[in-house]
């Protein structure tokens, strides 16, 4: 498997791949969510190519993003083992050679849930996301159903701009508990680690989302929203500092 770092080599060495080339971005420190993903894309395309590579332009909290986690030697051995062939892991001279005075805005969707409470954090996300699409230029790219107002809007932008991808997600995965994975939940100690499946056993009950807030206020989360919207129930709330998000289909209570 290979592991480039410039746009350059990432389109030098892209053509012999073949046409059907499979996307999975990620922010590294890879866990079965990602690697779900790469195995989807494997599955349905001749190749499939990772990038792994933290977007500080979508990073409303400095803290938020001076404590991500970065393990690209070991994101490499997992992607490889999933079976990509190939890393792009640029930096951000390689990806913003703007430095990101140009950006993508979404005007409605992207100011609600998540957008409503990390202002701009949606315009980071859709302009890298427009830049790797230009970069790798995939058939198909894969994003977590955990994430589903991220996917929503990078649908969105693909179907506004006529682009030539297919945007599909992969289904959330979770840990035997309920706690949706996500590369932040490292950030957990004991005790919040203990608490944290509450949120996804709440959002799944039918309780109402008012009750949820409350119950999770009272068990010390703080509370970003709880929103049913279009046929899902959206919760993201702090927990011991580390923020957690989860959404589940409505009307599917288990
Ligand atoms: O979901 C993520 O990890 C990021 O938002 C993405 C899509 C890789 C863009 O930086």
């Amino acid at each position: 498997m290979q592991v480039v770092h410039t746009v350059a080599d990432l389109r030098a060495t892209r053509e012999a791949l073949g046409a059907s080339v499979g996307f999975v971005p990620t922010m590294g420190a890879l866990h079965e969510g990602h690697l779900s993903l790469i195995r989807q894309s494997v599955a349905e395309n001749d190749a499939t190519i990772v990038s792994v590579y933290v977007n500080p332009t979508q990073f409303d909290n400095p803290a938020d993003l001076e404590r991500y986690p970065a393990t690209l030697a070991q994101d490499v051995v997992l992607a490889e083992k999933a079976g990509a062939d190939m890393v792009f892991a640029p930096n951000y001279a390689e990806m913003y050679p703007d430095d990101f005075h140009y950006r993508l805005d979404e005007t409605d969707f992207s100011r609600m849930l998540c957008g409503a409470h990390r202002p701009g954090h949606f315009t980071g996300v859709l302009t890298v996301v427009m830049k790797l699409l230009n970069i790798v230029s995939p058939a198909a790219a894969y994003f977590g159903e955990k994430d589903y107002q991220q996917f929503q809007l990078i649908r969105g932008m693909a179907a506004a701009f006529f682009m030539d991808v297919d945007i599909k997600f992969g289904p959330t995965v979770r840990e035997e508990d309920g706690l949706a994975l996500s590369s932040r939940n490292v950030n957990l100690d004991a005790q919040a680690r203990a608490q944290a499946p509450l949120m996804h056993a709440l959002i799944d009950s039918d309780r109402s989302d008012d009750e949820i807030r409350e119950q999770l206020t009272t068990a010390g989360f703080e509370v970003d929203y709880i929103v049913s919207h279009d046929g899902r129930r959206f919760a993201a709330a702090k927990l011991g500092g580390v923020r957690l998000i989860d959404n589940v289909p409505l009307g599917e209570s288990s």
